[in-house]
C-alpha cells in the first residue's frame, strides 16, 4: 500500500498528482524464463519515475508490460483508475502512451522532420478516404501536424539537422530525434528505455535537460530506465530497482542509494 495519494509540491515546484498507473502483482515469463516475478508499484501524474537494475533484471520486459505490449501472465495494470483490458497493437498507440527503445528504431533513410512527423500517425483523424472527400479538411488537419512537429523541432534544438537523414546523424542526435518522435504523439505517459545508453557526457547532460523540460514544461509523466546513478539522482522522484526480475527498492533516490540490497545488486554486476 501507498503511503499517500494526496498531491504535492517538489522541491524544485512541481506539482505530482494522483496515482495514473498501478502495476499490481505482475509476473512475466517467457516459456521457462521468469522476467518479472510478481511485482507491484505505482506511478504517479507528473513524476519521473526511474526503473533501474542490472542487464537482464526485467526493466525493458516491464516497459513493455506499461505500454501494454506485453499481457502480463500474471497481475493487472490498473490505468487511469481502471483495469486495463489485454489491447492490440493499435489500442497500445491511443491510450496517450508513447515510447523509445533501447535499441535506436527510426526510419534511417527519412529526415528528422519526416521521422518526427510518424509520431503525429496516432493523432491522425482524417484517413485516406476522408482525404479523397474532404481534401479541405485534410489540408488543414496536415498543416496543424507540421505546426506541431515544428514546435517539437524548435523545443529538442534540432532545427540544423531538419532535413538530414536520420541515419547520418551522431547517435546522440538519433537518441534526440526519436524522443521527438515520441513527443510528436503528445504523450500523457512517455516511456524512455535507456535514453543515454551510450553518450558521451555532454550529450547525456543535453538528454537530462530535455527530459526535465518536457517534464517540467508539458507536465508529461516519465518512466526511465537508466544505469547511470548519477543521472538517476539528478532526475527522478521515485525510483523501483529490479533485480532478477524482482523488486529489491522503491522509493525516493536518496532512499534507495542507501538500501543494502540495492548497492550489493549494482557492486555485484558489471556494467558496460
Ligand atoms: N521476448 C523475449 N523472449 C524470451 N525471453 C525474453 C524476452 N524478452 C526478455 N527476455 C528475458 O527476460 C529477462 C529480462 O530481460 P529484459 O527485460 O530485457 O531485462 P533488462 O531490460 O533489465 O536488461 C532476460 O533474461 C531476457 O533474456
Ligand atoms: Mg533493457
Amino acid at each position: 500500500m501507498r503511503d499517500t495519494v494526496e498531491p504535492y509540491v517538489t522541491e524544485d515546484g512541481r506539482t505530482i498528482g494522483g496515482v495514473v498507473m498501478e502495476l499490481k502483482n505482475i509476473t512475466l515469463r517467457f516459456g521457462g524464463v521468469v522476467a518479472i516475478k510478481d511485482i507491484s508499484f505505482d506511478i504517479r501524474e507528473g513524476e519521473i519515475r526511474a526503473i533501474i537494475g542490472p542487464n537482464g533484471a526485467g526493466k525493458s520486459s516491464m516497459l513493455n508490460v506499461i505500454s501494454g505490449f506485453y499481457t502480463p501472465t500474471e497481475g493487472e495494470v490498473w490505468f487511469e483508475g481502471k483495469p486495463r483490458p489485454k489491447m492490440r497493437p493499435y489500442q497500445v498507440a491511443q491510450q496517450g502512451i508513447a515510447r523509445t527503445f533501447q535499441n535506436i528504431a527510426l526510419f534511417a533513410g527519412m529526415s528528422t522532420l519526416d521521422n518526427i512527423m510518424t509520431g503525429r500517425i496516432t493523432r491522425m483523424k482524417s484517413g485516406l478516404f476522408s482525404q479523397a472527400l474532404w481534401m479541405g479538411k485534410a489540408e488543414r488537419e496536415e498543416t496543424e501536424h507540421r505546426a506541431a512537429v515544428e514546435k517539437i523541432i524548435d523545443f529538442l534544438e534540432i532545427q540544423h539537422i531538419r532535413k538530414t537523414p536520420v541515419g547520418r546523424l551522431p547517435y546522440g542526435l538519433q537518441k534526440r530525434v526519436e524522443l521527438g518522435r515520441a513527443l510528436a504523439a503528445e504523450p500523457r505517459l512517455l516511456l524512455l528505455d535507456e535514453p543515454m545508453a551510450g553518450m558521451n557526457v555532454e550529450e547525456k547532460e543535453d538528454m537530462s535537460r530535455f527530459i526535465l523540460d518536457v517534464n517540467d514544461e508539458f507536465g508529461t509523466t516519465i518512466v526511465l530506465i537508466e544505469h547511470d546513478m548519477g543521472v538517476v539522482m539528478d532526475l527522478s522522484d521515485r525510483v523501483v530497482v529490479m533485480d532478477y526480475g524482482k523488486k529489491i527498492g522503491d522509493g525516493p533516490p536518496a532512499e534507495v542509494r542507501n538500501n543494502k540490497e540495492v548497492i550489493d545488486a549494482y557492486l555485484g554486476v558489471s556494467h558496460d
